[in-house]
């Protein structure tokens, strides 16, 4: 039975070894770097192991609050048993607590089961231009904590 609880006090070393069997050397550094500056990180548990996590960030566009789901991963024996998407669950439910009411992600366009989880869970597919005539130029912030290479779909979900 796996539950899903804050990570604040996840050892790096436990989320490293999620990220080794899931992310390539790339994104791995990248999510390393973001384990830190994440203002909070969900963490999914199989009787009190690691096996998956999601890390959030609270991010102002102008105006607007929005959340930003980072880096998430389960591990590959895990998954396909809904954990990633109840982390996204769990999310939701944080930044909607905090009144946020506007969520974005990315994940590279190759990444079928990524895009496909998020669907799932309601996000849509939206194009960068779209984000800057909503928030103007303060997008870019989004544009640099999201990483958002060429390769990469922004995933967004009103909520
Ligand atoms: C993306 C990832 C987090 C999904 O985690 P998960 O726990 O397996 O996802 P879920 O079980 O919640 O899947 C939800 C839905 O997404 C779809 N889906 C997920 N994985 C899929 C796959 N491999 N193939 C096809 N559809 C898939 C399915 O519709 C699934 O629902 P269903 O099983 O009822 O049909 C996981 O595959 C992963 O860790 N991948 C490697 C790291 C990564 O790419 N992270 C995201 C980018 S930062």
């Amino acid at each position: 039975m796996v539950s899903i609880r804050d990570g604040q006090d996840l050892e790096f070393s436990e989320f490293e070894r999620i990220s080794g069997t899931s992310l390539n050397m790339l994104y791995r550094n990248l999510a390393s770097n973001s384990f830190k500056i994440a203002d909070k990180r969900l963490v999914a548990y199989e009787k009190n192991e690691p096996v998956g996590y999601l890390l959030l960030k609270n991010m102002e566009l102008g105006d607007s609050s929005i959340g930003l789901l980072m880096w998430g991963a389960v591990m590959p024996e895990f998954r396909r048993k809904h954990i990633g998407s109840e982390l996204v669950e769990n999310a939701l439910a944080y930044f909607k607590a905090n009144g946020i009411r506007e969520v974005y992600s990315a994940t590279t366009k190759d990444n079928i089961p990524s895009i496909k989880m998020f669907k799932r869970n309601n996000f849509e597919i939206i194009s960068f231009n779209e984000i800057l005539s909503k928030h103007g130029l303060t997008a870019i912030k989004l544009y640099i904590n999201a990483f958002l290479f060429p390769n990469k779909f922004i995933l967004r979900k009103l909520i």
